[in-house]
C-alpha cells in the first residue's frame, strides 16, 4: 500500500536527486501522488521533463527540471540558487551509481568521482538543505543508503564503502534532527529492480534473490519516514537476511554473484 505524505509537514515541494530514473523516479512518483510540488534533479534533463509532465498531467502537482551533476564540486550552489524561491520540505538525497568490477581494474579518476556523487552530494545536500528544514522546524530528509554497506561488498568495494558513511551521516542526523522538529530516514535498499543492475548484466527472472520492486523499496521508505524511523531496511526477507546472514558468507554471496554477472558481461563481449 502506497504512504500517503502528510502535505503540511513534507510540503509544499519536495526535492528528489536520481529522478530520472529507478527509485527516484518512483519517489517522484509517490510524493507527487500525496499532491506535492516535486523538483527533479539529474543530468538526463529530457527524462526529467517527461517525468515532470507526467505527474503534472497526473497529480496536477507543479514540478521544475534541474539538470546537473551531482558529482562535480560546488554543484550545490547552482541547486541552491534554482531552488532559492520554493519552501520545500521533503528532501530525496538518492542520486548514486555503482561501478561493478575487481577493485584494481577500475579506474580511479572513476572511482573518484563516483565517491563524489556517493558521498559528498549526499554531504552538501543535507547540510544546505538541513539548515533550511530546521529553520521551518517541520519537513523530513531521506538518504538512500545500501544494505548491508557496513560489512563491505566485494565487485562494488567503492560504492559500498561510500554507502557506510551514507548510513552513519543519515543515523546521525536523525538523532541531531529530530528535537528540531526534521525526520530523517537512511533507506538502506537491497537489490531493487531498476536499470542499475544492467550494469551487473543481472537478469531479474534467473537472479537467485528476485530483486525487489520500485514501488515496494519507495513506499516502504516513505512509510519510515513517516513514523521517523532512522533506518528502512526494505522487504521482509531482505530484513531477515540483514539480521541473520553472517557478514563473511553475505560478502562471499554477493561477490559469487557479481562475478557471475560480469563473466557472462565478458563472454558478451568476446562472442
Ligand atoms: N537498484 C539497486 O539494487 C540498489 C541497491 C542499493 C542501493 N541503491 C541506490 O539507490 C539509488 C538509486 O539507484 P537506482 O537503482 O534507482 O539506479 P538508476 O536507475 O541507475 O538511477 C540512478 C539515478 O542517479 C542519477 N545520477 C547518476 N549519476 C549522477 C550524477 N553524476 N549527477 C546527477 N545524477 C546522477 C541518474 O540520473 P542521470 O543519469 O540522468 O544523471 C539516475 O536518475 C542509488 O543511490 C543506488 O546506489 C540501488
Amino acid at each position: 500500500m502506497k504512504a500517503s505524505l502528510d502535505k503540511g509537514r513534507f510540503g509544499p515541494w519536495a526535492l528528489v536527486t536520481g529522478a530520472s530514473s529507478g527509485i527516484g523516479k518512483e519517489f517522484t512518483r509517490q510524493i507527487a501522488a500525496s499532491g506535492i510540488n516535486v523538483v527533479l534533479v539529474a543530468r538526463r534533463d529530457a527524462l526529467l521533463a517527461e517525468l515532470g509532465r507526467a505527474v503534472s498531467q497526473e497529480f496536477g502537482v507543479q514540478y521544475r527540471v534541474l539538470a546537473m551533476d551531482l558529482s562535480q564540486e560546488g554543484f550545490i550552489a547552482g541547486l541552491a540558487d534554482a531552488t532559492h524561491d520554493l519552501d520545500i520540505g521533503l528532501v530525496v538525497s538518492n542520486a548514486g551509481t555503482a561501478n561493478p568490477g575487481e577493485f584494481l581494474k577500475l579506474d580511479r579518476q572513476l572511482l573518484q568521482a563516483t565517491l563524489r556523487l556517493n558521498t559528498t552530494s549526499h554531504l552538501d545536500i543535507a547540510h544546505y538543505f538541513g539548515r533550511k528544514l530546521t529553520e521551518r522546524r517541520r519537513g523530513g530528509l531521506i538518504l538512500v543508503g545500501a544494505m548491508g554497506a557496513e560489512n563491505g561488498i566485494p565487485r562494488i568495494t567503492n560504492d559500498a564503502a561510500a554507502k557506510a558513511y551514507v548510513h552513519s551521516l543519515g543515523e546521525a542526523l536523525h538523532y541531531e534532527f529530530k528535537p528540531l522538529g526534521v525526520y530523517v530516514s537512511v533507506l538502506a535498499a537491497g537489490f531493487t529492480n531498476t536499470p542499475v543492475l544492467e550494469k551487473f548484466r543481472f537478469d531479474p527472472k534467473t537472479m537467485p534473490m528476485k530483486p525487489m520492486s520500485v514501488e515496494q523499496c519507495v513506499s516502504e521508505g516513505l512509510s519510515g519516514l513517516i513514523k521517523n524511523r532512522s533506518r528502512v531496511v526494505p522487504g521482509r526477507l531482505n530484513r531477515i537476511m540483514n539480521a541473520l546472514v553472517p557478514a563473511s558468507l553475505a560478502r562471499k554471496m554477493e561477490a559469487d554473484m557479481i562475478d557471475k554477472g560480469l563473466a557472462s558481461k565478458s563472454a558478451g563481449a568476446r562472442a
